[in-house]
C-alpha cells in the first residue's frame, strides 16, 4: 500500500488501527485528524505520522480515509469536508448504515468496516461491506479482511464485535477463579489465554470439523468437561450469551 492513510477520529480505535499499520508498513504515510490535539500528537510520536490543519487538510492529502469517530459524530464529521470522487471512505462507525454514509460522502466512496483492537498486533479479523479493493489492501495490513455480499450480513456479524470484548470478561473470571489455586503469578493468565487460544487454533485448523463434533469428542459421559457443560446449559450459560448476541443485533439492525 503505497499512497496516504487519512484518519478522522484519533480516539482508541484509531490507535489500535495506526499501532498495526505502522509494524505493518513501515513507509506507510499516515494523516491525523488534529481534533484532538493531545491525541494526535502522541499517536503521531509513538508511531510516525503527520496531523493534519484541519479534517479538510487530511481528506486533500490522502486516497483512503478511515472514519473513526464514534457513531454519533460520523455523518456529521464526513458533511463537514468536501471530497474527490477518486477517494475511499472506510466507516467504523457501529451502526451507520450506507445510506446515512453515502449522502455525506459523496463523491467519494464509502465502505464499512468492523475492525477489532487486536489491529494493533495485526491480528484482527475484520468485517467489510461492500468489497473494494483498497479497502481490502489497507485493512489487510492489520488482519485478515472477510467481507459480506450485503449489508444486512454485515450488521449481524458487526455483533461479533462485541462478542470479542465480552470474551475478555470470561477469561478474566477464568483467571481470577484459576489463581486461587496459589499459582505462580502469571501463570493463571498464560494457561487460561493459552487454553482459549489452543481452542480457537483447533478449530482453524480443522475446518472441515463441526465445532459441535470438536466438543462432543472432549465431553466423554460422566467426564469433567461434560459434567461442567451440563451445568452451563441448565443455568442458561450459553443461552445468555445468545441473549446478548440478540440485543447487540436488534439494535445495530434497528441503527442501520
Ligand atoms: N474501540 C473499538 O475497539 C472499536 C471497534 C470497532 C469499531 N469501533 C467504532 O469506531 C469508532 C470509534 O470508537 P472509539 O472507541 O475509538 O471512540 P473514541 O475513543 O471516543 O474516539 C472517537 C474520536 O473521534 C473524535 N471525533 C469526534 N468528532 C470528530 C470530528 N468531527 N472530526 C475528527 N474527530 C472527531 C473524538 O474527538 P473528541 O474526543 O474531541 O470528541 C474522539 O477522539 C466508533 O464509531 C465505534 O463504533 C470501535
Amino acid at each position: 500500500m503505497s499512497e496516504r492513510v487519512g484518519i478522522i477520529g484519533t480516539g482508541h480505535l484509531a490507535g489500535y488501527l495506526v499501532e498495526g499499520l505502522r509494524r505493518a508498513a513501515p513507509d506507510l504515510e499516515i494523516v491525523l485528524s488534529p481534533r484532538n490535539a493531545a491525541r494526535a500528537a502522541e499517536l503521531a510520536s509513538r508511531f510516525g505520522a503527520t496531523i493534519a490543519s484541519s479534517n479538510q487538510d487530511v481528506a486533500d492529502s490522502a486516497g483512503a480515509l478511515l472514519l473513526t469517530t464514534r457513531p454519533t459524530d460520523a455523518v456529521a464529521a464526513l458533511h463537514q469536508i468536501a471530497f474527490r470522487p477518486s477517494q475511499t471512505i472506510i466507516s467504523a462507525a457501529a451502526g451507520i448504515d450506507l445510506q446515512a454514509l453515502a449522502p455525506a460522502a459523496a463523491p467519494a466512496a464509502v465502505v464499512r468496516a468492523m475492525p477489532l483492537s487486536c489491529a494493533a498486533i495485526n491480528a484482527s479479523p475484520t468485517l467489510l461491506h461492500p468489497d473494494d479493493a483498497r479497502a481490502r489492501a489497507l485493512l489487510e495490513l492489520v488482519g485478515r479482511v472477510h467481507a459480506t455480499e450485503t449489508e444486512e450480513a454485515f450488521v449481524r456479524a458487526s455483533a461479533i464485535s462485541a462478542f470479542y470484548g465480552w470474551l475478555f470478561a470470561l477469561l478474566d473470571r477464568a483467571v481470577e477463579w484459576t489463581e486461587i489455586g496459589g499459582l505462580a503469578p502469571g501463570l493463571a493468565r498464560s494457561l487460561v489465554l493459552e487454553t482459549a487460544q489452543g481452542t480457537a487454533s483447533l478449530g482453524l485448523a480443522r475446518p472441515h470439523e463441526e465445532l459441535a463434533d470438536l466438543l462432543e469428542s472432549l465431553a466423554t459421559p460422566g467426564g469433567i468437561t461434560r459434567q461442567g457443560l451440563e451445568i452451563l446449559r441448565d443455568r442458561e450459560g450459553l443461552g445468555s450469551w445468545i441473549a446478548a448476541l440478540d440485543a447487540v443485533y436488534a439494535r445495530l439492525a434497528q441503527t442501520g
